[in-house]
Protein backbone atom coordinates (compact mmCIF):
# COMPACT_ATOMS: atom_id res chain seq x y z
CA UNK A 1 0.00 0.00 0.00
CA UNK A 2 2.43 1.91 0.49
CA UNK A 3 4.38 1.83 -2.65
CA UNK A 4 3.09 4.54 -4.54
CA UNK A 5 4.87 6.75 -2.14
CA UNK A 6 7.40 4.98 -1.66
CA UNK A 7 10.15 6.49 -4.58
CA UNK A 8 9.45 9.72 -6.77
CA UNK A 9 11.33 8.33 -9.49
CA UNK A 10 9.51 5.53 -9.99
CA UNK A 11 7.73 4.89 -13.36
CA UNK A 12 3.76 6.33 -13.56
CA UNK A 13 2.52 3.55 -15.59
CA UNK A 14 4.41 -0.46 -16.47
CA UNK A 15 2.74 -2.75 -18.87
CA UNK A 16 4.59 -5.70 -18.51
CA UNK A 17 4.37 -8.78 -21.35
CA UNK A 18 0.25 -8.03 -21.11
CA UNK A 19 -2.01 -10.08 -23.11
CA UNK A 20 -5.75 -9.86 -24.01
CA UNK A 21 -7.70 -11.70 -25.46
CA UNK A 22 -11.51 -11.99 -26.28
CA UNK A 23 -13.71 -14.57 -27.43
CA UNK A 24 -15.92 -13.75 -30.04
CA UNK A 25 -18.82 -15.56 -32.77
CA UNK A 26 -16.44 -16.53 -35.45
CA UNK A 27 -17.47 -15.75 -39.07
CA UNK A 28 -17.12 -18.19 -41.65
CA UNK A 29 -13.84 -17.29 -44.22
CA UNK A 30 -16.47 -17.02 -47.39
CA UNK A 31 -17.99 -14.38 -45.52
CA UNK A 32 -15.02 -12.50 -45.23
CA UNK A 33 -14.35 -12.37 -48.47
CA UNK A 34 -17.30 -9.90 -49.44
CA UNK A 35 -16.95 -6.85 -50.48
CA UNK A 36 -19.33 -5.36 -47.42
CA UNK A 37 -17.19 -7.06 -44.69
CA UNK A 38 -14.41 -4.94 -46.25
CA UNK A 39 -14.84 -1.99 -44.52
CA UNK A 40 -15.00 -3.58 -40.58
CA UNK A 41 -18.36 -2.20 -39.50
CA UNK A 42 -18.73 -3.73 -36.31
CA UNK A 43 -15.80 -5.00 -33.84
CA UNK A 44 -16.98 -8.81 -35.38
CA UNK A 45 -16.15 -6.93 -38.40
CA UNK A 46 -12.95 -5.94 -37.18
CA UNK A 47 -11.99 -9.34 -35.71
CA UNK A 48 -12.87 -11.12 -39.10
CA UNK A 49 -10.87 -8.32 -41.05
CA UNK A 50 -7.47 -9.42 -39.08
CA UNK A 51 -7.68 -6.71 -36.53
CA UNK A 52 -6.00 -8.65 -33.62
CA UNK A 53 -4.47 -11.61 -34.48
CA UNK A 54 -6.57 -14.19 -34.37
CA UNK A 55 -6.25 -18.14 -33.29
CA UNK A 56 -9.22 -20.67 -33.72
CA UNK A 57 -11.33 -21.65 -30.39
CA UNK A 58 -14.41 -23.80 -30.33
CA UNK A 59 -16.84 -24.72 -33.42
CA UNK A 60 -18.20 -21.02 -33.76
CA UNK A 61 -16.26 -18.95 -31.31
CA UNK A 62 -13.30 -17.62 -32.57
CA UNK A 63 -10.40 -15.88 -29.83
CA UNK A 64 -9.10 -12.62 -30.39
CA UNK A 65 -5.82 -11.60 -29.01
CA UNK A 66 -6.47 -7.80 -28.79
CA UNK A 67 -3.53 -7.33 -26.92
CA UNK A 68 -0.43 -9.51 -27.82
CA UNK A 69 2.25 -9.41 -25.66
CA UNK A 70 2.49 -5.88 -25.21
CA UNK A 71 5.56 -3.94 -22.94
CA UNK A 72 6.39 -0.47 -22.19
CA UNK A 73 6.80 2.06 -19.82
CA UNK A 74 6.12 5.86 -19.17
CA UNK A 75 7.73 7.93 -16.82
CA UNK A 76 6.03 10.62 -14.61
CA UNK A 77 4.96 13.67 -16.72
CA UNK A 78 5.60 12.16 -20.15
CA UNK A 79 2.77 12.59 -22.67
CA UNK A 80 3.20 9.15 -24.25
CA UNK A 81 0.73 8.77 -27.44
CA UNK A 82 -0.57 5.10 -28.78
CA UNK A 83 -1.56 5.28 -32.55
CA UNK A 84 -2.83 2.41 -34.92
CA UNK A 85 -5.31 1.35 -37.27
CA UNK A 86 -8.73 0.67 -36.03
CA UNK A 87 -8.83 -2.27 -34.12
CA UNK A 88 -5.40 -2.66 -33.27
CA UNK A 89 -5.63 -2.80 -29.05
CA UNK A 90 -5.54 0.61 -28.42
CA UNK A 91 -8.85 1.03 -26.21
CA UNK A 92 -7.96 -2.41 -24.95
CA UNK A 93 -4.82 -1.70 -23.64
CA UNK A 94 -6.38 2.10 -21.76
CA UNK A 95 -9.24 -0.46 -20.72
CA UNK A 96 -6.53 -2.20 -18.92
CA UNK A 97 -4.98 0.62 -17.34
CA UNK A 98 -7.87 1.68 -15.92
CA UNK A 99 -9.02 -1.86 -14.25
CA UNK A 100 -12.02 -2.08 -16.37
CA UNK A 101 -10.38 -5.00 -17.99
CA UNK A 102 -8.02 -7.76 -16.09
CA UNK A 103 -5.02 -8.93 -17.97
CA UNK A 104 -4.59 -12.72 -19.58
CA UNK A 105 -1.20 -12.60 -19.04
CA UNK A 106 1.57 -10.16 -18.01
CA UNK A 107 1.16 -7.05 -15.42
CA UNK A 108 0.08 -3.72 -15.36
CA UNK A 109 0.85 -0.96 -12.39
CA UNK A 110 0.02 2.16 -11.37
CA UNK A 111 3.20 4.08 -9.62
CA UNK A 112 3.66 0.64 -8.49
CA UNK A 113 0.46 -0.54 -7.91
CA UNK A 114 -1.05 -3.52 -9.73
CA UNK A 115 -4.46 -3.09 -11.53
CA UNK A 116 -5.48 -6.30 -10.50
CA UNK A 117 -4.42 -6.71 -6.79
CA UNK A 118 -4.69 -2.65 -5.89
CA UNK A 119 -7.43 -1.71 -8.15
CA UNK A 120 -9.09 1.04 -6.11
CA UNK A 121 -5.70 2.45 -5.27
CA UNK A 122 -5.30 2.58 -9.08
CA UNK A 123 -8.90 4.49 -9.21
CA UNK A 124 -8.08 7.05 -7.10
CA UNK A 125 -5.08 7.85 -9.31
CA UNK A 126 -6.67 7.81 -12.79
CA UNK A 127 -9.03 9.53 -14.93
CA UNK A 128 -10.58 8.43 -18.32
CA UNK A 129 -11.90 9.84 -21.10
CA UNK A 130 -13.27 7.96 -23.97
CA UNK A 131 -15.52 7.97 -26.48
CA UNK A 132 -18.34 5.82 -24.57
CA UNK A 133 -18.32 7.93 -21.45
CA UNK A 134 -21.27 7.65 -19.26
CA UNK A 135 -23.88 10.19 -17.86
CA UNK A 136 -26.71 10.78 -16.34
CA UNK A 137 -28.86 11.87 -19.94
CA UNK A 138 -31.40 13.39 -17.95
CA UNK A 139 -29.12 15.53 -16.01
CA UNK A 140 -27.45 18.92 -16.89
CA UNK A 141 -23.77 18.88 -17.35
CA UNK A 142 -23.70 20.74 -13.69
CA UNK A 143 -25.29 18.20 -12.31
CA UNK A 144 -23.14 15.53 -13.76
CA UNK A 145 -19.74 17.07 -13.20
CA UNK A 146 -20.48 18.21 -9.83
CA UNK A 147 -21.50 14.82 -8.73
CA UNK A 148 -18.55 13.43 -9.92
CA UNK A 149 -16.88 16.01 -8.15
CA UNK A 150 -18.32 15.15 -5.36
CA UNK A 151 -16.97 11.56 -5.74
CA UNK A 152 -13.18 12.95 -5.57
CA UNK A 153 -13.81 14.59 -2.43
CA UNK A 154 -13.97 18.59 -4.47
CA UNK A 155 -16.36 21.10 -2.70
CA UNK A 156 -19.55 22.03 -5.03
CA UNK A 157 -18.54 25.47 -5.43
CA UNK A 158 -14.80 25.16 -6.26
CA UNK A 159 -16.09 22.41 -8.88
CA UNK A 160 -18.93 24.51 -10.49
CA UNK A 161 -16.44 27.26 -11.19
CA UNK A 162 -13.59 25.03 -12.08
CA UNK A 163 -15.94 23.24 -14.25
CA UNK A 164 -17.33 26.78 -15.87
CA UNK A 165 -14.29 27.67 -16.74
CA UNK A 166 -12.75 25.07 -18.64
CA UNK A 167 -16.49 24.69 -20.17
CA UNK A 168 -15.63 28.20 -21.65
CA UNK A 169 -12.40 27.84 -22.91
CA UNK A 170 -13.76 24.75 -24.76
CA UNK A 171 -16.21 26.78 -25.81
CA UNK A 172 -19.52 25.78 -24.67
CA UNK A 173 -22.31 27.92 -24.34
CA UNK A 174 -23.24 29.29 -20.95
CA UNK A 175 -26.96 28.20 -21.12
CA UNK A 176 -25.92 24.58 -21.98
CA UNK A 177 -24.32 23.82 -18.89
CA UNK A 178 -27.98 23.69 -16.67
CA UNK A 179 -29.75 22.07 -19.88
CA UNK A 180 -30.05 18.00 -19.84
CA UNK A 181 -27.08 16.19 -21.79
CA UNK A 182 -29.51 14.13 -23.93
CA UNK A 183 -30.28 17.50 -25.76
CA UNK A 184 -26.30 18.18 -26.67
CA UNK A 185 -24.77 17.22 -29.28
CA UNK A 186 -22.02 14.60 -29.39
CA UNK A 187 -18.92 17.03 -29.88
CA UNK A 188 -20.67 19.16 -26.54
CA UNK A 189 -21.17 15.55 -24.70
CA UNK A 190 -17.58 15.06 -25.06
CA UNK A 191 -16.41 18.55 -23.94
CA UNK A 192 -18.57 17.45 -20.78
CA UNK A 193 -16.48 14.57 -20.72
CA UNK A 194 -13.21 16.30 -20.85
CA UNK A 195 -14.30 18.76 -18.48
CA UNK A 196 -14.80 15.85 -15.76
CA UNK A 197 -11.58 14.19 -16.80
CA UNK A 198 -9.68 17.77 -16.27
CA UNK A 199 -11.86 18.93 -12.96
CA UNK A 200 -10.26 16.53 -10.42
CA UNK A 201 -6.71 17.19 -11.56
CA UNK A 202 -5.63 13.27 -11.63
CA UNK A 203 -2.46 12.32 -11.84
CA UNK A 204 -2.58 9.64 -14.19
CA UNK A 205 -5.03 10.83 -17.37
CA UNK A 206 -6.05 8.03 -20.26
CA UNK A 207 -7.66 9.57 -22.84
CA UNK A 208 -8.93 8.00 -25.59
CA UNK A 209 -9.70 10.04 -28.92
CA UNK A 210 -10.51 12.58 -26.44
CA UNK A 211 -10.37 14.39 -29.95
CA UNK A 212 -13.61 12.66 -31.64
CA UNK A 213 -16.07 15.03 -32.58
CA UNK A 214 -14.57 17.89 -31.36
CA UNK A 215 -14.10 21.33 -33.77
CA UNK A 216 -11.04 22.02 -34.70
CA UNK A 217 -10.43 25.52 -32.11
CA UNK A 218 -11.47 22.65 -29.32
CA UNK A 219 -8.87 20.06 -30.15
CA UNK A 220 -6.59 22.75 -30.02
CA UNK A 221 -7.95 24.12 -26.30
CA UNK A 222 -7.66 20.34 -25.28
CA UNK A 223 -3.97 20.10 -26.25
CA UNK A 224 -3.25 22.93 -23.78
CA UNK A 225 -5.34 21.80 -20.98
CA UNK A 226 -3.01 18.20 -21.22
CA UNK A 227 0.44 20.15 -21.43
CA UNK A 228 -1.40 22.26 -18.38
CA UNK A 229 -2.00 19.30 -16.54
CA UNK A 230 1.22 18.08 -17.09
CA UNK A 231 3.08 21.56 -16.58
CA UNK A 232 1.33 22.88 -13.47
CA UNK A 233 0.22 19.47 -11.60
CA UNK A 234 2.80 16.98 -12.90
CA UNK A 235 0.24 14.29 -14.58
CA UNK A 236 1.34 11.28 -16.29
CA UNK A 237 -0.77 11.17 -19.57
CA UNK A 238 -1.24 8.50 -22.58
CA UNK A 239 -3.40 9.49 -25.06
CA UNK A 240 -4.45 7.54 -28.42
CA UNK A 241 -5.12 9.21 -31.50
CA UNK A 242 -6.13 9.00 -34.67
CA UNK A 243 -4.59 12.72 -35.72
CA UNK A 244 -0.83 12.29 -36.79
CA UNK A 245 -0.28 16.14 -36.80
CA UNK A 246 -1.79 15.95 -33.10
CA UNK A 247 0.34 12.90 -31.84
CA UNK A 248 3.42 14.51 -33.42
CA UNK A 249 2.64 18.14 -31.48
CA UNK A 250 2.13 17.15 -28.29
CA UNK A 251 3.68 13.35 -27.65
CA UNK A 252 7.21 12.83 -25.72
CA UNK A 253 6.88 9.77 -27.08
CA UNK A 254 4.77 7.58 -29.33
CA UNK A 255 3.75 3.48 -29.65
CA UNK A 256 2.34 2.33 -33.00
CA UNK A 257 0.01 -0.53 -32.36
CA UNK A 258 -1.12 -2.96 -35.29
CA UNK A 259 -2.75 -6.34 -34.90
CA UNK A 260 -2.47 -6.14 -30.81
CA UNK A 261 1.55 -5.42 -30.88
CA UNK A 262 3.60 -2.52 -30.71
CA UNK A 263 5.32 -1.87 -33.95
CA UNK A 264 7.48 0.89 -33.04
CA UNK A 265 7.99 3.19 -30.18
CA UNK A 266 9.85 6.42 -29.85
CA UNK A 267 9.66 10.36 -29.90
CA UNK A 268 8.30 11.70 -33.13
CA UNK A 269 11.22 13.05 -34.44
CA UNK A 270 13.18 9.84 -34.23
CA UNK A 271 10.23 7.75 -35.51
CA UNK A 272 10.67 9.91 -38.56
CA UNK A 273 14.20 9.38 -38.66
CA UNK A 274 13.07 5.42 -39.60
CA UNK A 275 11.07 5.96 -43.14
CA UNK A 276 12.20 6.98 -46.18
CA UNK A 277 11.70 10.15 -47.99
CA UNK A 278 9.64 10.53 -50.86
CA UNK A 279 10.90 14.02 -52.16
CA UNK A 280 9.71 15.45 -48.64
CA UNK A 281 10.47 15.31 -45.03
CA UNK A 282 8.76 12.33 -43.43
CA UNK A 283 5.91 13.17 -41.36
CA UNK A 284 4.16 10.77 -38.68
CA UNK A 285 1.46 10.01 -40.75
CA UNK A 286 4.62 8.82 -43.16
CA UNK A 287 5.97 6.79 -40.14
CA UNK A 288 2.23 5.59 -39.41
CA UNK A 289 1.74 4.34 -42.79
CA UNK A 290 5.29 2.63 -43.83
CA UNK A 291 4.60 0.60 -40.71
CA UNK A 292 0.69 -0.26 -40.69
CA UNK A 293 0.57 -0.62 -44.23
CA UNK A 294 3.52 -2.90 -45.07
CA UNK A 295 2.19 -4.95 -42.36
CA UNK A 296 -0.99 -4.91 -44.20
CA UNK A 297 0.43 -6.08 -47.22
CA UNK A 298 2.41 -8.53 -45.81
CA UNK A 299 -0.49 -10.24 -44.14
CA UNK A 300 -2.82 -10.15 -46.98
CA UNK A 301 0.19 -12.07 -49.52
CA UNK A 302 -0.19 -14.56 -46.34
CA UNK A 303 -3.40 -15.20 -46.66
CA UNK A 304 -3.32 -15.44 -50.41
CA UNK A 305 -1.08 -18.39 -49.78
CA UNK A 306 -2.07 -20.08 -47.47
CA UNK A 307 -5.75 -20.70 -48.65
CA UNK A 308 -5.31 -20.36 -52.55
CA UNK A 309 -7.16 -23.49 -53.09
CA UNK A 310 -10.37 -22.47 -50.99
CA UNK A 311 -11.35 -19.47 -52.99
N1 LIG B 1 -15.38 -6.42 -25.50
C1 LIG B 1 -14.89 -7.01 -26.59
N2 LIG B 1 -15.32 -8.23 -26.98
C2 LIG B 1 -14.82 -8.83 -28.06
N3 LIG B 1 -13.86 -8.30 -28.83
C3 LIG B 1 -13.38 -7.10 -28.50
C4 LIG B 1 -13.88 -6.38 -27.37
N4 LIG B 1 -13.22 -5.20 -27.30
C5 LIG B 1 -12.37 -5.18 -28.32
N5 LIG B 1 -12.46 -6.31 -29.05
C6 LIG B 1 -11.66 -6.66 -30.25
O1 LIG B 1 -10.30 -6.42 -29.90
C7 LIG B 1 -9.61 -5.81 -31.00
C8 LIG B 1 -9.02 -4.49 -30.54
O2 LIG B 1 -10.09 -3.57 -30.29
P1 LIG B 1 -9.82 -2.12 -29.70
O3 LIG B 1 -11.16 -1.51 -29.39
O4 LIG B 1 -8.85 -2.20 -28.59
O5 LIG B 1 -9.16 -1.39 -30.94
P2 LIG B 1 -8.75 0.14 -31.14
O6 LIG B 1 -7.30 0.14 -31.52
O7 LIG B 1 -9.15 0.95 -29.98
O8 LIG B 1 -9.59 0.55 -32.44
P3 LIG B 1 -10.26 1.96 -32.85
O9 LIG B 1 -9.18 2.78 -33.48
O10 LIG B 1 -11.30 1.56 -33.84
O11 LIG B 1 -10.86 2.58 -31.62
C9 LIG B 1 -10.63 -5.72 -32.13
O12 LIG B 1 -10.45 -6.83 -32.96
C10 LIG B 1 -11.95 -5.76 -31.42
O13 LIG B 1 -12.93 -6.32 -32.24
MG1 LIG C 1 -10.47 2.53 -29.72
Amino acid sequence: MMEASSTHQQPALIVNDVVKRFNVASIPWWKRLRPDHQNGHSSDDQAANGSGSSLKAKRGKEIITAVDHVSFTVQPREIFGVLGPNGSGKSTLIRLLSTLLIPDEGTVTVFGLDVVKHEMQVKRLINRVSVEASFFKKLSAQENLLYGARLYGLSGKVADQKARDILKRLGLRENSYTEPMEEMSRGMQQKVAITRAFLTEPTVLLLDEPNTGLDPRSKMEVQTFVRELRDVHNATILITTHDMYEADTICDRVAIMHDGKIVAMDTPAALKQQVKRNGHEPTLEDVFMTLTGEALIEKEADAADLEPEKV
